[in-house]
């Protein structure tokens, strides 16, 4: 998708979106004497210019038949919403009517340039699909908008999207690919292979552990999930060096599980499809990046993605085996199943012997239960850190990537206590999450500022939203790319 901005309507065939701020309609005052007509058709159609709402009508421009989109960015939420709702909504009706172009005029909602820049954003994150396995497409099935015209912004919207969010875009799409991707295709050795490809010329440096690396660094917990499958297990470090050499970096983590049956502890096989998406959270580093290499973020990043996959077999790991972390700690496996935390303590342990970075940010999809606890709208946060936390939720409400905080305490701490092993990894089936998180806070090391985002109701999604459809969210990559610009680079 091609994403412009012009001063003005361009000539020729195009649709022609208008956003309407619930039911003011002075900005439909552009259309001239059609206004009138455009403004009964709304009517009868009973549009009120809610958030998200749409009429669609053909207008006579001029003698030809141009087809109108009415947009409504409803009232009362901040004008980058708008911007995204307005960009997001317009390109998801138009991708595949048959228009090629779509002109936005944003000129009546007075945006600023970012603001301006953030519908171009979310008209390209909207569009983006995959669609290399559909062999079979019928023709009127297929995309046909070519390019989203952003008009009446100001001059400088063109700029700040090429250097703020055409890069973002970017990254999501790669996280986007990464989840989609089917199991048999991205495991942990292709998922390293497509991001290698992905950041080819960004500046991001790259390593990876394999099995054999990472027994050397006693790395048991990852590798004991690893053992049941016939993919190798991968450790990739991604490296941005934006910032001064001096300073210690911020670390994204990852859970990379490329394919989750659960293990021995195997899944129902209702549903488990979905747990090709159990890469969510390196995805989103990954993705993240890419990103913030693009657009040359002035900040000093490590991004760890434990990539393993969790398969049943006569080499698999056993409810009750004790593991031994690279951190030195033991594990009790009691559920197979409870898989991502054994990656992560192994993951956050490397990046803390080896970068010793200030700051953690984790990202997995990491239970079942904070779906029970905050469905498919935000997800959780813990953290060991209130400041950090209080930033995380707010870039999370400016990004779009929404957090809610769960607590962490001592008491839900004694519950992974195990009379063999110096801990278990799971606690009872109440508070699921928090013992989750628990189990995580017990690899982090003194001083180290934490935060683990539990995603597992945010990676896919159901239905389409303003700025993605049916499918993989690339949830999580806004919420990182957010942090660095308002909390390290400033
Ligand atoms: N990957 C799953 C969590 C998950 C569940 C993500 C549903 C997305 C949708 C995770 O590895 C898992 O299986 N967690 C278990 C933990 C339990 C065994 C303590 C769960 O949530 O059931
Ligand atoms: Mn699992
Ligand atoms: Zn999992």
């Amino acid at each position: 998708m091609q994403i412009r901005f012009a001063a003005s309507r361009p000539a020729g065939d195009y649709a022609l979106v208008l956003p309407v701020a619930g039911k003011d309609r002075s900005s439909l005052a552009s259309l001239g004497t059609t206004q009138q007509a455009v403004g009964a058709a709304l009517d009868r159609q009973r549009f009120e210019g809610d958030a998200s709402s749409v009429s669609e009508q053909f207008i006579d421009d001029n003698g030809t038949a141009r087809r109108l989109l009415v947009v409504g960015t409803g009232n009362g939420v901040s004008a980058n919403e708008k911007a995204e709702k307005l960009g997001g909504t317009a390109a998801g009706r138009l991708l595949t009517s048959g228009e090629k172009t779509a002109v936005i005029d944003v000129s009546g909602l007075e945006l600023d340039a970012d603001a301006a820049a953030r519908a171009g954003l979310a008209a390209a994150l909207r569009s983006w699909r995959y669609d290399r396995y559909r062999t079979k497409l019928k023709d009127n099935q297929k995309p046909t908008l070519e390019e989203v015209v952003i008009v009446g912004g100001p001059a400088n919207a063109g700029k700040r999207y090429e250097q703020r969010w055409a890069p973002v875009y970017e990254g999501v799409a790669l996280t986007r690919e990464l989840v989609t991707e089917p199991a048999n295709i991205i495991y942990p050795e292709t998922f390293v292979e497509r991001v290698k490809k992905s950041l080819q010329g960004t500046g991001v440096e790259i390593e990876v552990l394999d099995r054999a690396a990472m027994e050397k660094l006693g790395m048991g917990a990852l590798l004991g999930v690893a053992q049941g499958s016939i993919r190798e297990a991968r450790l990739m470090i991604l490296r941005w060096n934006g910032a001064s050499k001096d300073g210690q970096p911020t670390a994204f983590v990852g859970k990379g599980v490329t394919f989750d049956t659960g293990g021995i502890s195997i899944k129902p096989a209702a549903g488990m499809e979905a747990m090709k998406w159990d890469m969510g959270g390196a995805g989103a580093v990954a993705g993240a990046l890419k990103a913030l290499a693009l657009r040359k973020a002035r900040a000093n990043i490590v991004g760890i993605c434990g990539l393993v996959e969790n398969m049943p077999g006569g080499g698999a790991q056993r409810p009750g085996d004790v593991v031994t972390t690279m951190s030195g700690q033991t594990v009790e496996v009691i559920n197979t199943d409870a898989e991502g935390r054994l990656v992560l303590a192994d993951a956050v342990t490397y990046v803390q012997r080896n970068y010793k970075p200030s700051t953690i940010v984790d990202l997995a999809t990491l239970t079942g239960a904070i779906l029970i606890s905050l469905g498919h709208e935000w997800a959780g946060l813990f953290s060991n850190n209130d400041e950090l936390a209080g930033e995380l939720i707010k870039v999370g409400s400016d990004s779009g990537d929404k957090l809610w905080r769960m607590p962490l305490a001592e008491p839900f701490d004694r519950l992974i206590d195990s009379p063999i092993a110096d801990m278990k990894n799971v606690g009872p089936r109440e508070g699921g999450s928090i013992t989750a998180a628990q189990f995580i806070q017990r690899f982090i090391e003194n001083g180290v500022r934490w935060a683990h985002v539990d995603m597992a109701g945010k990676a896919w999604a159901d239905k389409a939203s303003a700025t993605y459809d049916k499918g993989a969210t690339g949830f999580g990559l806004r919420l990182l790319d957010e942090y660095v610009a308002d909390a390290l680079e400033s």
